[in-house]
């Protein structure tokens, strides 16, 4: 923590702007997600909360403003290397490869991180076997930490939404992120899939220690789980704070709790 007791800032963006044409997806959006912390992104569809953790994970480049990974700006960085750096994300929808298992999945996951290329697998065989060995240990600690032991050879594509979902996750795990971006998570799942997933989140917290920014529709999830909570509506920031601030918050109650999705 710094002095005073706030907390470091792990991914900070400030002033992000975007458009698509005429459409406004952003305007002048900031916000700051603190270590330790799972920070909610909520707002009515189509208020930019997609728009926003795409900026920050470099899949879209705001006209204006700036995005900030540990104090190093990342803004004209690529989604690849972000990624490397340590900005790990699911997306909304499933993103694993049906015909495989569950552990093939979280193996891919480690693609992006292997060390020896074609080149040196040719030449240091060795040196690809201790990593190989290095990954499925890994990817059996994730297997754990998600409860997935059953599951470990089964097929995804003959999983449950929630199941797939959290090999999906476990895949987003296995780059080690230093912060964990999700959109909608939790979409169309039932509550039981919903309440193993929040546990799961809480977790990711606290026992490995990653924060979380996530976009939820659940008002009862988000209001439960999160430390933060940014709201936008139509791209722009209407109100930031803890659930019960911004729960409490005349704008918010207005603009979105009050409103169809509330
Ligand atoms: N790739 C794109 N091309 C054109 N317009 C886009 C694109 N992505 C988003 N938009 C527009 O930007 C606005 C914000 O969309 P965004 O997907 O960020 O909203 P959202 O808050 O995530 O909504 P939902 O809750 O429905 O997921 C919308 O008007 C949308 O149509
Ligand atoms: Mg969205």
């Amino acid at each position: 923590m710094k002095p005073g007791g706030e907390r470091q800032a792990v991914l900070e963006a400030e002033g992000l702007s975007l458009r698509f044409g005429a459409v406004h997806a952003l305007r002048s959006v900031s916000l700051r997600v603190a270590e330790g912390q799972i920070h909610a992104v909520i707002g009515p569809n189509g208020a930019g909360k997609s728009s926003l953790l795409n900026c920050l994970s470099g899949f879209y480049r705001p006209q204006g403003g700036s995005v900030r990974f540990r104090g190093e700006d990342v803004s004209a960085h690529s989604p690849h290397r972000r990624a490397a750096l340590g900005i790990g994300r699911t997306f909304q929808g499933i993103q694993t490869y049906p015909s495989m298992t569950a552990r093939e999945n979280i193996l891919s996951g480690f693609h992006c991180r292997m060390k020896t290329g074609f080149l040196g697998a040719l030449f240091y065989w060795g040196a690809v076997r201790r990593e190989e060995e290095e990954f499925s240990a890994k990817a059996e600690t994730i297997i754990d930490f998600l409860e997935l032991e059953e599951m470990r050879h089964a097929v995804v594509g003959d999983m449950s939404y929630g199941y797939r979902k959290r090999v999906d996750l476990g895949r987003a795990l296995a780059l080690e992120p230093k912060v964990l971006i999700m959109d909608e998570p939790m979409a169309g799942m039932s509550t039981e899939e919903k309440g193993d997933l929040a546990r799961f989140i809480l977790d990711i917290r606290e026992g490995l220690g990653i924060p979380v920014v996530l976009v939820e529709h659940d008002m009862e999830v988000v209001m439960a789980i999160s430390d933060q909570v940014t709201v936008v509506d139509f791209g722009e920031v209407i109100a930031t704070g803890t659930p019960a601030e911004v729960s409490a918050d005349p704008r918010v109650v207005n603009a979105y709790l009050g409103g169809a999705d509330g």
